[in-house]
């Protein structure tokens, strides 16, 4: 099979784009949470393929409304964490762990009542063999959030 340079080019870049993606860890999409309680939302970032810089995260909520939520690329109702984002490994894995690199932030679930939308914006490079690929992402979760 013969690729052009340009298709192979791409291909490489979706793949470095993907590698580098984080994810929620907890809570997970559906899960209840209870109101004005604490909890530690983590947050995996897999191994990538290739070397990456962390940039950085902005973690957020919105309430939903009956037929929408309010998508994490236009706003955010409660602004949890906006900074640095810097995955460390376990020290310590046991079997049937999640072994993912991995930051946690401690945060109060708002006083809201129903369905919200929990998301993170996050952005980072990855290390090419001549340059650096710059990449972004949008990533949410529905949770249910009930009176204290
Ligand atoms: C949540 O954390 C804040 C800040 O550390 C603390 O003031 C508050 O009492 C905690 N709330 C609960 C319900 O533990
Ligand atoms: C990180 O948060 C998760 C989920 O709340 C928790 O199970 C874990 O113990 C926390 N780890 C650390 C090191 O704080
Ligand atoms: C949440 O993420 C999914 C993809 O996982 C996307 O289809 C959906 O539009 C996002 N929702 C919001 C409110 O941004």
């Amino acid at each position: 099979m013969k690729f052009s340079r340009s298709v192979f080019i791409l291909l490489a870049l979706a793949g470095s784009s993907l590698a580098q993606g984080a994810n929620f860890a907890y809570p997970l999409d559906g899960d209840t949470l209870v109101a004005e309680s604490n909890i530690s939302i983590r947050i995996d970032r897999p191994t990538p393929s290739a070397p990456v810089v962390e940039a950085g995260i902005g973690l957020g909520m919105s309430a939903c409304s009956s037929d929408s939520c309010p998508s994490p690329e236009t706003s955010f109702k409660y602004l949890f964490y906006a900074g640095g984002f810097n995955p460390q490994r376990p020290a310590q894995v046991n079997p049937g762990d999640d072994f993912n690199a991995f930051q946690n932030f401690t945060v109060t679930v708002p006083s809201i009542e129903g369905k919200a939308v929990l998301g993170f914006l996050h952005s980072s490079f990855g290390e090419g063999a001549d340059a650096y690929f710059p990449f972004f992402e949008s990533v949410n979760i529905t949770v249910n959030v009930v009176p204290a």
